[in-house]
């Protein structure tokens, strides 16, 4: 099909007309919102679905008899059970409720990082986000292991025969980014999931920006954690998913402690309460967890292989109006991308373009995206992002690159 085929045979009037707030002006200005690397919108069924939570339903889970919090409990583990159905996690213990994805990250990091030993070797790579630097960083100071960075090239792919050279028997952990959420690029997963196990090494796949533009199946692929946010996947903020494989759970100590994580507590000795709850202390983000598996039942209802091929449309349109404009240059060239286009134009500041942008109703994202390790590669301070969700169209193209010539225009 053709761009113009792909795009009829996509409804995304039907589609648009179900999240509100991409429906409103800005400035005076229809609202074309592209920041969603950031955080996407939500539709009306997740909107509905905390207001009813808070409206009706409030209550504690996990703890009460009475009506109310059977029913929240209800909703929540049946969220938890769709989330699980979606990603293909074997188990429903096997999908905890985290803060979102740098929660994820951290417990893993912290937790899984209890097991390891001094010398011990973690590979991450030079296009992580810094919640997937951080924590490993955090990780090999407090328990001296040493870690490695795959290296990517000018076009923003990693090099796998440096990741290679990398792994040993000392490597215990490869934590990578599924895709990019500066550059785009979509990380051949599975090819570095099975090296890393040839060694012996467990693997952490940052999902934050994947599971809005692809299916995610944890069994296919073989990792052994899977970490996503909420707030990306149409679903609320302050709340996300890890996977991780139970027997790695079972074995790993509690992050936190508190309320609903515990078996039996005496001042002598506390014991452990089962998977998910052991790594779910304290009262959790109910309606957010129940907000997201409705995001979930929305997501469930589309076509991926569809939404991927318009997004894909979205992509190569844009990246090549974008290249008309004399003195921009992409940042992000990987063969295998999603829909994000980073940018920068000669002599002007991401920061200026982006408010400029901003002023004539285009929402995008400027600056290093928490990724100051890839901007010190291109040796730049950071780029203009503008990133595409499936309710994104042509024509929010076209006014974006008209008021980005009109911008740079004005700049110079
Ligand atoms: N990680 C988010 C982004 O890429 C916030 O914008």
């Amino acid at each position: 099909m053709n761009v113009q085929e792909t795009m009829a045979a996509f409804d995304v009037e039907q589609i648009r007309s179900q999240f509100p707030a991409l429906n409103q002006t800005v400035y005076g200005r229809q609202l074309v919102y592209f920041d969603n690397g950031a955080t996407s919108q939500k539709p009306q069924i997740v909107i509905d679905a905390i207001d009813h939570y808070y409206s009706k339903d409030n209550s504690n889970i996990h703890r009460g008899v009475h009506y109310l919090s059977q029913l929240a409990t209800q909703q929540y583990e049946d969220a938890r059970g769709r989330i699980q159905k979606y990603i293909n996690a074997p188990l429903s213990e096997e999908v905890l409720f985290t803060t979102g994805t740098t929660g994820g990250i951290n417990l893993v990091a912290f937790s899984f990082g209890e097991t390891l030993n001094e010398g011990d070797e973690i590979i991450i790579s030079a296009m992580e986000h810094h919640s997937n630097i951080v924590p490993w960083q955090l990780l090999c100071e407090r328990k001296k292991c040493v870690l490695k960075v795959i290296p990517i090239n000018q076009k923003g792919e990693l090099l796998l025969d440096a990741f290679d050279e990398l792994l040993s028997p000392r490597t215990k952990m490869v934590a990578i980014t599924h895709i990019s959420n500066a550059l785009g690029t979509i990380n051949p997963i599975e090819e570095i999931i099975e090296k890393a196990h040839a060694v012996g090494a467990k693997v952490l796949i940052d999902g934050a920006q994947s599971v809005q533009h692809t299916t995610v199946d944890v069994q296919a692929l073989n990792c052994d954690f899977y970490v996503f946010s909420g707030h990306k996947v149409f679903g609320p903020t302050g709340v996300g998913i890890l996977y991780g494989k139970k027997e790695l759970l079972d074995a790993m100590p509690p992050y936190q402690g508190g309320g609903d994580m515990i078996a039996k507590v005496t001042f002598e000795k506390t014991t452990y309460n089962e998977l998910p709850h052991k790594f779910e202390a304290g009262t959790p983000n109910i309606s957010g967890g129940i907000g997201l598996g409705k995001a979930i039942e929305f997501l469930e209802q589309l076509d991926m292989k569809a939404v991927q091929q318009y997004e894909t449309e979205l992509l190569n349109y844009a990246q090549a109006e974008l290249l008309k404009i004399a003195g921009l240059q992409l940042i992000g060239t990987a063969a295998h991308k999603t829909s994000v286009v980073s940018f920068i134009v000669d002599g002007l500041h991401p920061f200026d373009v982006g408010t400029l942008l901003d002023k004539q109703g285009i929402a995008v994202r400027t600056g290093h995206h928490c990724t100051q390790p890839v901007m010190d590669f291109f040796k730049i301070p950071g780029t203009i992002r503008a990133s595409f969700a499936f309710y994104n169209t042509k024509e929010e193209i076209d006014l974006f690159i008209k008021a980005l010539k009109r911008s740079i225009e004005m700049l110079r």
